[in-house]
């Protein structure tokens, strides 16, 4: 009776559903071996890092794999038979490192029956670990900066007397180095209360149009002065539960972004659609765009285009920023660029 609901409960089970078709959606490579170590199942990508183009079912694994290193690494991974195994196997191939997690397939009766094997591939970026290691020097450098004005300033104005005009006019223009130096800190202390989880968000029902229209006022004398036009379509009128300054320094920073990183002529489009229970806020500008091997470093703390440290102002905090906001707001911001042609920030938030 319960062999037969079994098999009329697999039967009926929709092909999306179906082992095959689920491992084929997962990016990590999959494969399930059975107890003398023949593949049962293994996804595109696991072919792929184990270069096993024509499969050779009667065959075990570490046969059909033919890199002495891979074969080398299976068969540690397949001898263990207790316990969860993982060996990292320091193996570059194109950029990538690999890791092998073992685990084995058990019986009630603790008897093993085969053994599921999954690689994730890791890239090694030298300039991931470059951001890291620079950590400091970055941390530093911007300070420096309107530090070095800051006194080169103050230093020229003490060498004579000076009237009213001047003085005001030095004392205008160091507040603004001021300010810069306050919010590098300000940005700093956030993610590193962020790290240790110390942050309290306040909940409101924060209307998602009258915000967005507040931002665009903030920055719109940013975009006239620059010649770039903010262009606002229709905004969804919706609540979204968070908190409001954060929010809106989401937006801000994203909204900045999209007008710093444009030449004058261009445009900043703001649209926003509601999805599956989110509300989308696509931010998309024609401007400098980014490249393909950067894309991935954006969200990164300090990381910052090697055109824009050169041209324009910032920390490379801000992405960094806007990404744990939304992500505390349960959403997510993702990009899409291309250089030269501009680029698509989209936030998601429930709503
Ligand atoms: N709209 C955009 N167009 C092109 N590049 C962008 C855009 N937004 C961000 N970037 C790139 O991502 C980097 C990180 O952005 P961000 O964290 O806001 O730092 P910052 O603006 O202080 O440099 C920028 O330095 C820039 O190279
Ligand atoms: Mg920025």
């Amino acid at each position: 009776m319960l062999v037969g609901q079994e098999r009329s409960v697999r039967a009926s089970v929709p092909l999306p559903l179906r082992l095959e078709n689920v491992l084929r959606r997962i990016d990590d490579a999959v494969i399930i071996v059975d107890k003398r170590h023949r593949i049962l199942n293994i996804n595109k990508a696991a072919s792929k890092i184990l270069k096993i183009q024509s499969l050779s079912p009667r065959k075990s694994v570490i046969e059909n794999v033919h890199e002495d290193e891979l074969k080398t690494i299976l068969t540690k991974l397949l001898q263990y038979s207790d316990k969860k195994t993982c060996i990292n196997l320091k193996l570059k191939i194109e950029g990538y490192s690999l890791q092998f997690f073992g685990y084995p397939l058990l019986l009630e009766n603790e008897e093993r029956v085969g053994t599921l094997i999954v690689i994730k591939k890791k890239p090694i970026d030298s300039k991931f670990r470059e951001l890291r290691e620079n950590f400091v020097a970055n941390v530093s450098h911007e300070l420096k900066t309107p530090l070095t004005i800051l006194k080169g300033q103050t230093e020229v104005a003490l060498r004579k007397e000076r009237d009213n005009e001047d003085y005001k006019s030095i004392l205008k223009s160091n507040l603004e180095e001021i300010n810069r130096m306050a919010e590098i800190i300000d940005d700093l202390m956030l993610l590193s209360k962020a790290d240790t989880k110390e942050i309290k968000l306040s909940t409101e029902d924060v209307s998602l149009k009258n915000l967005i229209s507040d931002v665009c006022m903030n920055v719109k004398i940013f975009a006239d002065n620059k010649g770039i036009g903010l262009i606002i379509k229709e905004l969804e009128d919706v609540k979204i539960k968070g908190d409001e300054l954060k929010l809106r320094r989401m937006f801000l920073n994203v909204v900045e972004n999209g007008i710093k990183y444009t030449q004058p002529g261009g445009k900043v489009e703001i649209s926003s659609s509601i999805n599956n229970g989110y509300a989308q806020i696509d931010i998309r500008d024609n401007g400098v765009g980014i490249a393909e091997d950067d894309i991935k470093f954006v969200f990164d703390r300090f990381y910052r285009g090697d055109k824009s440290r050169k041209r324009e102002s910032g920390s490379g905090l801000g992405l960094s920023i806007s990404k744990w906001i939304a992500e505390i707001h349960k959403g997510t911001i993702e990009v899409q660029s291309r250089l030269s042609e501009g680029s698509l920030f989209s936030i998601k938030l429930p709503v």
